[in-house]
C-alpha cells in the first residue's frame, strides 16, 4: 500500500500541480487539507483536489479558533513587525502546521507538504512547528524541491490535464486571513514603483473612499474585542465585519521593506483595515489604563512577540512566558474606543474605561482642580538634586576642558 502524505492545499496553481507531483515523483497518496482562516473563497476546493488526484480531501473552518487563539493574543500584545506588518500571514501557519499533524495522525500519514518556495518564511514556520508537534513527520515541500517557474509549472498542469486557474494571469501571489492579505511579486518587486490598484481587493482607494465619516465603537474585554457598536460579536465576525467597513474607507493599506528572516530584503504590501483599526484602538485603551513604566516595558514585549511569531516560535517556552506577562497586563484593559474612519485614516477620537487612570481633578486646568501645585517645587527640588550634585562636580570640569 502506498504510504500517504497530507498537503495543505489552497487550492492554487502550485498546489495543485503538488498533487500529481507527489504521486509522480514519490508515489503517494494524497490527502488534501484546506485551512479556511477566513477571508477567502474555499468554494469548489474539494471537488478539484480530487478531480487533480487527491485520494481524499478535506476542508477545514479553522476561522474562529485563529481569531480567538492566535489573534487576539498578537492583538494583546501590541505584535507589529518591523513597525508595520500586523503578521497575518505569519500567524496563520503554526495553526495550519498543527492542523496539518492532527490530520496526518487520523490518515496514519508519514508526511505532510506544504507549496511554499525556498526563499520565504513561510516554509521556515511551517517546519518548525511541525518540527516541535510532530517530529516523527517526514515534511515534502514540492515547489521547493521542483525547482520550475511559473511558466514550466503552468506548462507542466497543462500537460496533465490540471486546471489552471483564471488568477494565473494574476501577476501577484497572494494570502489570505481574517487578519489580513498579503500581496507579493509581479511589478511589486520594484521598490520604486507605486502598488497598481489591481494589487489590492479589500480597500478602497483614498480617493474613492466616501467623503464622509463614519464613527465606529469598539469594546474591548481585558484587551480582547468583544463589541462593535455595542453590539457583542463572535471574535471571526467582529474581524470581518470591521475588514469591510474599515476597507471601503481606504484603511490598512501598507507597503513595506521587509526583512525576511532567510535573510532577503522584500517588498511587501499587505490590506489589513480590521488589524490597522484593533492595534490603534487598544492601545488607545491601554494608554488609559496602564501606568507608564507598564506601557514602556510592554513595548520591548511587542517586539519580542512580533520578531518570534515572524520567525516561526509559536510553538515556544518563550511565547508561553511572554503570553503569561501580556495576559498579566491585559486585567484592567476594558472599555470602549471610538474610531473615526475617514479616507485612509483610522484616528481614536475618544476613549473611556471603568478602571482608568486618567483623574480629570488632577488633568484639569478649570475649577476643580485637585493637584496641589505647590508640592511641586519640592518634587523638582528632589527629582533635581542628584543631577545638581553630579554637574557640580564632574560635568563642569568637562566642560572647561
Ligand atoms: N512576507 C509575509 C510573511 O512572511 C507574507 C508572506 C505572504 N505569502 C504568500 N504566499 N504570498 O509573513
Amino acid at each position: 500500500m502506498a504510504e500517504r502524505v497530507v498537503l495543505a492545499y489552497s487550492g492554487g496553481l502550485d498546489t495543485s500541480v503538488a498533487i500529481r507531483w507527489l504521486k509522480e515523483k514519490y508515489g503517494y497518496d494524497v490527502v488534501t487539507l484546506t485551512i479556511d482562516l477566513g477571508g477567502k473563497d474555499v468554494a469548489g476546493v474539494r471537488e478539484k483536489a480530487l478531480e487533480v488526484g487527491a485520494v481524499k480531501a478535506e476542508v477545514v473552518d479553522a476561522g474562529e479558533l485563529f481569531a480567538r487563539s492566535y489573534v487576539f493574543p498578537a492583538l494583546k500584545a501590541g505584535a507589529v513587525y518591523q513597525g508595520q506588518y500586523p503578521l497575518a500571514t505569519a500567524l496563520g501557519r503554526p495553526l495550519i502546521a498543527s492542523l496539518l499533524a492532527e490530520v496526518a495522525m487520523e490518515e496514519a500519514a508519514t508526511a505532510v507538504a506544504h507549496g511554499c518556495t525556498g526563499k520565504g518564511n513561510d516554509q521556515v514556520r511551517f517546519e518548525v512547528s511541525l518540527a516541535a508537534l510532530a517530529p516523527q513527520l517526514k515534511v515534502v515541500a514540492p515547489a521547493r524541491e521542483w525547482g520550475m517557474t511559473r511558466e514550466e509549472t503552468i506548462h507542466y498542469a497543462r500537460e496533465r490535464d490540471i486546471p489552471v486557474p483564471v488568477t494565473v494571469s494574476s501577476p501577484y501571489s497572494t494570502d489570505e486571513n481574517l487578519w489580513g492579505r498579503s500581496i507579493e511579486c509581479g511589478v511589486l518587486e520594484d521598490p520604486w514603483a507605486e502598488p497598481p490598484e489591481d494589487a489590492y481587493s479589500w480597500t478602497r482607494s483614498v480617493t474613492a473612499a466616501p467623503e464622509q465619516p463614519v464613527y465606529v465603537e469598539i469594546g474591548f474585554e481585558q484587551g480582547v474585542p468583544a463589541l462593535l457598536d455595542g453590539r457583542e460579536r463572535g471574535a471571526s465576525a467582529l474581524l470581518t465585519e470591521l475588514n469591510t467597513l474599515a476597507g471601503e474607507h481606504g484603511v490598512g493599506r501598507i507597503d513595506h521593506i521587509e526583512d525576511r528572516l532567510v535573510g532577503i530584503k522584500s517588498r511587501e504590501v499587505y490590506e489589513a483595515p480590521a488589524a490597522t483599526v484593533l492595534l490603534q484602538a487598544h492601545a488607545a485603551l491601554e494608554s488609559l489604563t496602564l501606568s507608564r513604566q507598564q506601557l514602556r516595558f510592554k513595548e520591548g514585549v511587542a517586539q519580542e512577540y512580533a520578531a518570534l511569531i515572524y520567525d516561526g516560535l509559536w510553538f515556544s517556552a518563550m511565547r508561553h512566558d511572554l503570553d503569561a506577562y501580556v495576559e498579566s497586563t491585559q486585567r484592567f484593559v476594558s472599555g470602549k474606543v471610538r474610531v473615526k474612519l475617514l479616507k485612509g485614516a483610522a484616528t481614536v477620537v475618544g476613549r473611556r474605561a471603568p478602571h482608568s487612570l486618567y483623574n480629570h481633578g488632577l488633568a484639569t486646568y478649570d475649577k476643580g482642580d485637585e493637584f496641589d501645585q505647590s508640592a511641586a517645587s519640592g518634587f523638582i527640588h528632589l527629582w533635581g538634586l542628584p543631577l545638581k550634585v553630579q554637574a557640580q562636580s564632574q560635568l563642569r570640569e568637562e566642560d572647561d576642558r
